[in-house]
């Protein structure tokens, strides 16, 4: 067994299995496992452990002379419901054996390397992206944070309590500490053909709620002129987005669904889809959104339905630190594919603010936020030696 696969093996039981994917939403059980080896991995790797008011932990190898803003790297731990063993915690684990390998090289940095693992990346459980790097730098309004609920009606701040976290503490974390941010991430798509590549960019993106509010009556004794059926509303925005996306050039998915009251003989009162929606440009994505919202309203009309659309969380155009990728490709090679994506990520947010890059781990199924996300172990152990480069590259000099 390599150190890698050691390491991997620590959490793979955590929150699922490899066959039905793993949930592990935030401030729950199988998250908070993870919680407690990630500071028990600081701890016997003599890292200075805390969590900050985000409900942020962070790892820190502050040696001897090393002063002034910290190089960053890390990811999140939180999944989507039944998603891939490595959206995450690939950049954790890998960020614990990056720092073990410098060790063992006898590298010295000369500023702080600290490991973040940011809470709520996913959004699946309260529905915002990037909910912790957002409330860090500023992005997010804390008190909006507190009230937002899930699934089950539970509030963010009820969630946190439950772990005993203190929901008054959200909010934004000084920034000057931090020099610069390089997340390692399992690529997503089938777009990197060698182990390892740079990340250019991140094509803006969102998620929209859309609200479908109609008339809930009898499957059997309604006429069919006589009803106000949200569904009908709603199977046209999906069959609409995936059409006006296809000729944006651009992607869009409705993955999730709530209808009420969910009765196989009964005319629904209302249905929520949520929309998740991304384009290479701001104007594309934009476009792509009128387009759809004007449609949307003249098909609820014809239904005689309503439908409100809200913006839940929005990226706008990301391009990561053209210093910091020079830098990457000069230590890891000039042949180093550099990538765009269009996944979200903390380091998304984070960019806005600190100069950050990021770097991928090949995936060779292609598939993510889905059991069959892999990555090999060799690509991985590439993965790890990479970021060892890269960290040395940055926090030694
Ligand atoms: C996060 O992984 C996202 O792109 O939704
Ligand atoms: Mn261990
Ligand atoms: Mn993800
Ligand atoms: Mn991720």
């Amino acid at each position: 067994m390599s150190a890698f696969t050691d390491l991997w093996h620590e959490i793979s039981d955590i929150g699922g299995t490899a066959k039905d994917g793993y949930v592990r939403l935030a401030w729950t059980p199988p998250e908070w496992e993870l919680r407690t080896w990630f500071e028990a991995e600081a701890r016997y790797r003599d890292l200075e452990f805390e969590v900050d008011g985000n409900t942020t932990m962070w790892a820190t190898w502050n040696p001897a002379g090393a002063t002034g803003p910290a190089v960053v790297t890390g990811s999140h731990l939180d999944s989507v419901p039944h998603g891939g063993a490595y959206d995450g915690p690939l950049g954790i684990v890998s960020a614990f054996l990056a720092i073990e390998l410098l060790r063992a090289r006898g590298v010295t940095p000369v500023r702080p390397v600290r490991i973040a693992a940011f809470a709520e990346e996913e959004g699946s459980r309260f529905g915002v992206a990037c909910l912790g790097s957002r409330l860090m730098t500023g992005t997010f309004d804390p008190e909006r944070a507190r009230a937002l609920t899930d699934a089950a009606g539970v509030t963010l701040a009820e969630a946190m309590a439950g772990y005993d976290f203190d929901p008054a503490r959200l909010g934004p974390v000084p920034l000057t500490g931090i020099a610069a941010f390089v997340e390692l991430h399992v690529e997503q798509g089938r777009a990197l053909t060698v182990p390892v590549g740079v990340g250019s960019s991140i094509w803006p993106h969102g998620r929209w709620r859309m609200d479908f509010t109609g008339e809930g009556n009898h499957a059997g004794t309604t006429l069919m002129g006589d009803r106000r059926d949200p569904m009908l509303t709603y199977a046209f925005a999906v069959l609409a987005a995936n059409k006006d996306a296809r000729t944006h050039g651009a992607h869009a998915t409705v993955g999730r669904v709530a209808v009420h009251p969910n009765a196989t003989n009964a005319i629904p009162s209302r249905v929520t889809g949520w929309l998740d929606a991304r384009a290479a440009t701001t104007a594309m994505l934009d476009e792509l959104l009128a387009g759809l919202g004007t449609k949307i309203a003249t098909r609820a009309a014809k239904d005689g339905t309503t439908v409100t659309i809200t913006a839940e969380s929005t990226t706008g155009e990301v391009g990561f630190s053209d210093r910091l990728i020079d830098r990457c490709v000069t230590v890891l090679g000039e042949k180093t594919p550099v990538l765009p994506t269009g996944a979200g990520h903390d380091a998304g947010v984070l960019s806005g603010f600190v100069p950050t890059v990021m770097l991928f781990v090949r995936n060779p199924t292609g598939v993510s936020h889905a059991p069959g996300e892999r990555a090999d172990d060799e690509d991985c152990e590439a993965g790890v030696e990479a970021l060892a480069d890269v960290l040395a590259e940055l926090a030694c000099r």
